[in-house]
């Protein structure tokens, strides 16, 4: 029998319920809506939709941070709610999430440094490093994510967002993940700071054989990092297939909306690739050319690194 993909849903929804108040009824939210998806290992999923569409939810559900309320989420083929508390420790260091917001994501209290260790000391008997071993994995991190050890010694508040969202990755990866959710991991950084985290991004899913489930509600953001993308409004997937099939021949009116919504990415990540300052390119060599439909990148960026 074939593997069992690395993430399955099936049937996943998720209601909020009106609190009880004698002034005021709100009505039920339905924030999922029996979602179905599968990604394999080292495949990157976009869940593009606009806001309020279920995205962070959907991230919630499946740290088991929330239960769905129908459904399974099936991680390596077992249901991630039977598991007990090793099981489940064991999956969440498996499974790491970074955070639209970088700041707030960040705790202001503690340095880069001890941001970076905590995952390590959390996941100690998956990680399984001594003092030395951590301290090492974190200059080898800070350094993977095109930072300086300097940085390390710096607060959340002396970095800028950019910076602030590359410590946010290197936290990601500390315990060694298979499977990174990256709700909107770029839309809080500015034009040039999102294109250097995509890059990067890019980089490393190449380099660590990542598979990402990538959240934005920008469709040009995810045509150029994602294999397959999957779009999602008001709870239930409308549309899915591989990113060029979207871009060229969607089938819903919807997927046609959100392609004349896309901006133009290309100038700023083309700008991003010569500045450099970071040990990413674009478009590392080997990664399949996108095709010339709308979104996607010119077909010469490929070559950047020259
Ligand atoms: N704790 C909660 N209680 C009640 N309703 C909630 C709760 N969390 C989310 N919702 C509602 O569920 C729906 C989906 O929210 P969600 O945060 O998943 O959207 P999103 O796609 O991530 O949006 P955005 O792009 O703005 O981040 C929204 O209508 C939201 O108001
Ligand atoms: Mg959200």
């Amino acid at each position: 029998m074939a593997d069992p993909p690395l993430l399955e849903l099936r049937g996943v929804s998720r209601l909020y319920r009106p609190r009880r108040s004698l002034l005021a009824r709100s009505p039920e939210v339905v924030a999922l809506d029996g979602v179905n998806l599968r990604i394999a290992r080292g495949e990157s999923l976009g869940i593009v939709g606009e806001s309020g569409a279920g995205k962070s939810t959907l991230t919630r559900v499946i740290l088991r941070l929330e239960r769905p309320d129908a459904g399974q989420i099936l991680y390596r083929g077992a249901d991630v709610a039977r598991f007990g508390p090793g099981a489940l420790r064991a999956f969440r260091a498996r499974v790491q999430i970074v955070f639209q917001d970088p700041q707030a994501a960040l705790n202001p209290r503690m340095t880069a440094e001890e941001i970076v260790t905590e995952p390590m000391l959390v996941h100690r008997d998956t990680v399984g490093l001594d003092r030395r071993g951590r301290r090492a994995r974190v200059a080898e991190l800070i350094e993977t994510v095109g930072l300086r050890p300097d940085h390390l010694r710096r607060f959340p508040h002396e970095l800028s967002g950019g910076q602030n969202q590359r410590i946010g990755i290197a936290r990601a990866l500390a315990a060694g993940p298979e499977l990174l959710l990256l709700d909107e991991p770029t839309s809080a950084l500015d034009v040039s700071a999102q294109a250097q985290v995509l890059n990067l991004l890019i980089e490393l899913q190449d380099r660590l054989g990542l598979g990402y489930l990538f959240i934005s509600h920008d469709l040009a953001v995810v045509r150029y990092l994602c294999d397959r993308i999957a779009l999602i409004r008001q709870g239930r997937l409308v549309e899915e297939g591989p990113a060029a099939q979207i871009f060229d021949a969607p089938r819903t009116a919807f997927a046609r909306r959100l392609i004349d919504a896309a901006p133009d990415i290309e100038a700023p990540l083309r700008s991003a690739a010569t500045t450099a300052g970071t040990n990413c390119d674009l478009r590392p060599p080997g990664r399949p050319q996108p095709s010339t439909a709308a979104g996607s990148l010119p077909a010469d960026m490929g070559d950047s690194r020259g």
